[in-house]
């Protein structure tokens, strides 16, 4: 791989994880997230190759000037993942709490519009590049508790088609949903109490027999992703399970 990979949520778990593998494998990264001092570890890792962005995925002015500051070094994009993302409220769907439903939607189909909003035309100008949305099996399946990160990863499953659909040859973009990954995330929800998450123990149960994958193993999965054909991949939702399986 050569070129610049960009990645929003690139702070910790598995956006950190697809940064740190994209940097071993010789990629510059632009790297996106709210918190500075990880950036600044990541960035310590090769500071000849990483491009730091402190921004809010919602703020398309500060999404746009943090990739601006990447291309402007390292040219435009090769590959873009959109992996920030935030749970959300956990709770019935009738008892969501209104304005963190808003930020939970908006983190996740807004930030990766703001994100393809900068990195898009320039891909499509230089005729190639990839981007990836980093989805979940809950836009499909029902996880009783997880409402706003259902249909928030399902509106984003939906903005990825239109954008494989309407951005033509010169970009694949598809959705990648990496499973059950051991990760900040994961771990706050295993604090959440039955009430508003009846499957939590099961979710417990999982971590102590160590069923949730290292996010290392998730941006292996993605590196087998980025290899199949692109008529495998463009419009898709890929799931990192399934290859990892097939490896
Ligand atoms: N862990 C799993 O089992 C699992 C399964 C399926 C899908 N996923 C998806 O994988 C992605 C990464 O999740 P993770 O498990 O690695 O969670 P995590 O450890 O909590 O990391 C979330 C990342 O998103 C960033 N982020 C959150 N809100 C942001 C905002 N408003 N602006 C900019 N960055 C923001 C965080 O950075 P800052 O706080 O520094 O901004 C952090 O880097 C998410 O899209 C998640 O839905 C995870």
């Amino acid at each position: 791989m050569s070129g610049l990979l960009v990645v929003t949520g690139a702070s910790r778990g598995i956006g950190r994880a697809i940064a740190e593998r994209g940097l071993a494998r010789g990629l510059a990264v632009g790297a996106i997230a709210r918190s500075a001092g990880d950036l600044a570890s990541l960035a310590a890792l090769a500071p000849e190759r990483v491009e730091t962005g402190v921004a809010d995925v919602r703020d398309a002015a500060a999404v746009g000037a943090a990739v601006d500051r990447a291309v402007a070094r390292f040219g435009a994009p090769a590959l873009v993942v959109a992996a920030a993302g935030t749970l959300g409220p956990i709770d019935r769907p009738w008892r969501l709490d209104a304005a963190a439903l808003d930020e939970a939607l908006a983190v996740t189909v807004t930030g990766t519009a703001n994100l393809a909003a900068a990195t898009v035309p320039a891909m499509l100008e230089a005729g190639r590049g990839t981007f990836v949305a980093v989805s979940a099996s809950s836009a499909s399946r029902v996880f009783p508790g997880w409402a706003a990160y259902g249909a928030a990863k399902a509106g984003l499953d939906a903005y990825v088609r239109y954008l494989a659909d309407e951005a033509g040859d010169g970009l694949t973009a598809f959705s990648f949903v990496p499973g059950l990954t051991d990760t900040a995330m994961q771990a706050g929800l295993r604090e959440v109490d039955e009430e508003r998450f009846p499957m939590v123990a099961q979710f417990r149960r999982w971590h102590e027999r160590g069923a949730s994958k290292d996010p290392a193993v998730v941006a292996e999965a993605l590196e087998l992703a980025l290899a199949l054909p692109r008529d495998e991949l463009h419009g898709a939702l890929v799931e990192a399970d399934q290859l990892l399986k097939r490896r």
